[in-house]
């Protein structure tokens, strides 16, 4: 028998068309500029620098079971028990049984599209989007339909009609970040009254992912989508602990549905994968104990650090950018035609002092053909001392980028 293959090998169209990370591109040059002995400032990641929780942390070191064994696929009992009070706390009324705690809010996001939409359907998301929903919408087979905001406005919703007008009946869900990533953009009671309204009207889920809730500043209320009436059947969130607790590789996130019939259906997506991690969880539970100092002290320090970056970014001549409400992202416009070219040219060709900085090219947080082109997200994810480095190397190199506009 010939071993050699018949046929050549064909992947699905699913697997040629997951998109990779639209920061990944910049790694190799980052890369090259280390080698060549640059410093690089990272404002392209959204890995926090604040130290985990003490709490958290011990939970860890003290794990002290004979076998690691496998939990409920909806989460521990006491785990659930505990974030059920924490969200009542926030005004958020949900009981541990509404809770399916998930690997990560990326398995978060996951399950609840594949909870609610058949393959073809599509889903609505405001546009700039974090860029993992693409993958999640290829996973599930769902095409994003992008609304479209403006820097101008804060990255706010669009008037009803022209949400509206992106709605047919192959649509199924509503999915938005806020506080949100990449634009820091927090939506108000108003803007989410009106999308539960349309989501109402045309019998669509509404998917919030409320990863940043904490981090909204200078007074801005963050509107949790259970804080609107009329979404026990619609309306569905996710969370996670990466951000809140600074703790991104504890894998442990969840999903909040009063939904009974799309809580059984989360579950069976559960329990295929048997169930999320028990230690972590865990450690998850404890975080829930941090002293409230904690959070209000790393906000405060968000808070200070977006100060520091926006005033510095928008000293730059012909650079614009907002100050945003919430996270730690904005997204600036630069003089350049082209963003990506711009960050790949920093980090090939440029830097100040031996020190360069590296940013995620905005077009990858578009689905819209060549929207985003001249516009960075940008994280403050670092210490303040050294945003302000990042910016005065940002400045000198757009002195010297010889494509300036
Ligand atoms: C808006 C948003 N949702 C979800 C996630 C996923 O977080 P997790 O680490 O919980 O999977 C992120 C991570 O950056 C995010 O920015």
């Amino acid at each position: 028998m010939s071993l050699r293959p018949q046929r050549t090998l064909q992947l699905p169209e699913r697997a040629r068309s997951m998109p990779a990370s639209p920061i990944r591109k910049l790694v190799p040059f980052a890369e090259r500029a280390r080698a060549r002995g640059i410093h690089i400032h990272h404002l392209n990641i959204g890995q926090p620098d604040i130290e985990t929780p003490r709490e958290m942390l011990e939970a860890y070191r003290g794990y002290d079971e004979k076998v690691l064994a496998y939990g409920h696929s909806a989460g521990l009992r006491e785990y659930r028990e505990a974030l059920a009070r924490y969200y009542v706390e926030q005004s958020i009324q949900v009981t541990a049984d509404e809770i399916l705690v998930t690997t990560g809010g990326s398995e978060a996001v996951l399950f609840a599209l594949l909870a609610v939409c058949q393959p073809g359907d599509n889903i609505l998301v405001p546009e700039p989007l974090y860029t993992n929903y693409l993958g999640f919408a290829v996973m599930a087979g769902v095409e994003v339909r992008p609304i479209p905001t403006r820097g101008d406005d804060g990255f706010h919703l669009p008037a009803r009609a022209v949400i509206e007008a992106r709605i047919d009946e192959r649509s199924r869900a509503f999915l938005y970040s806020s506080p949100g990533n990449p634009t820091g953009t927090v939506f108000g009671r108003e803007e989410l009254l009106m999308l539960r309204d349309v989501a109402l009207e045309h019998g669509l889920f509404i998917i919030a992912d409320e990863v940043y809730r904490e981090f909204v500043y200078g007074g801005d209320i963050h509107t949790s989508l259970f804080h609107l009436d009329g979404l026990t059947e619609r309306g569905i969130i996710v969370d996670s602990v990466s951000k809140r607790y600074s703790a991104c590789g504890a894998r442990v996130g969840c999903l909040l549905t009063r939904n009974e019939q799309v809580f059984d259906t989360l579950l069976r997506f559960g329990q295929a994968r048997l169930c999320p991690p028990t230690v972590d969880q865990l450690a998850a539970l404890a975080a829930l104990g941090t002293p409230s100092a904690w959070l209000a002290e790393t906000r405060r320090e968000y808070q200070a650090r977006r100060d520091v970056l926006v005033d510095a970014l928008q000293a730059i001549p012909g650079l614009r950018c907002t100050r945003p409400s919430g996270a730690f992202y904005l997204m600036a416009e630069l003089p350049v035609d082209d963003a990506g070219r711009f960050c790949q040219w920093l980090l090939e060709s440029f830097d100040l002092d031996g020190r360069s900085v590296m940013m995620a090219p905005g077009d990858g947080f578009y689905v819209t053909a060549d929207a985003g082109r001249r516009e960075v997200r940008i994280a403050y994810v670092l210490r303040r001392e050294d945003l302000l480095d990042a910016v005065r190397v940002l400045a000198a190199g757009l002195e010297a980028y010889p494509n300036r506009t």
